[in-house]
């Protein structure tokens, strides 16, 4: 895989989630574990990237609960319709900050991220079972491209959410 340095992704940052998807995919196809799963998932994610934070919140009993993630430790707990996350959950959509300190309500668990992309992930009953945050250091990372590439990861994870 490649490895990136800079947050300079602007030529080949689709090149580089068309050549992990696949990779991802495999990895998955192996394991039915949703914990096991979450945690690669973060990994591949992280290490492929160089990205801040990135990683899961569950929905358990009507609140975001941390999941599986890398990168420092995070907040606990959200609640619905809180923060870029719980805002994600309740709309069911995918939400790109450029700059985290124009959201209204954003939930800092760092003081170093400047941007952020929250993905739901969403059950065959159009129900979110979980988000995928992922949190830059710099404004301006994340845009259509992660977006749907999250949006593919999203729907590769969807399965192994069982009741
Ligand atoms: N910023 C998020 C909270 C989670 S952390 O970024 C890991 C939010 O506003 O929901």
């Amino acid at each position: 895989m490649h490895s990136i340095a800079t947050n300079n992704f602007s030529g080949n940052k689709q090149d580089i989630y068309q050549s992990l998807l696949p990779q991802l995919e495999s990895l998955l196809a192996g394991e039915q574990n949703l914990v096991a799963n979450l945690a690669n998932t973060a990994a591949v994610l992280h290490h492929q990237f160089d990205w801040w934070w990135t990683g899961f919140y569950t929905v358990e009993n009507n609140e975001l609960v941390l999941g599986p993630f890398q990168g420092p430790v995070a907040c606990t707990r959200i609640a619905f319709g809180k923060g870029v996350c719980g805002t994600s959950w309740k709309e069911k959509e995918r939400i790109i900050v450029p700059d985290v300190h124009l959201f209204p309500g954003h939930i800092a668990c760092s003081a170093d991220s400047n941007s952020e992309i929250v993905v739901p992930i969403l059950n065959d009953k159009h129900e979110v079972v979980a988000v995928l945050d992922v949190d830059s250091k710099y404004k301006n990372t994340f845009d259509e491209t992660d977006a749907k590439y999250l949006k593919e990861i999203a729907q590769m994870l969807a399965p192994f959410f069982t009741d």
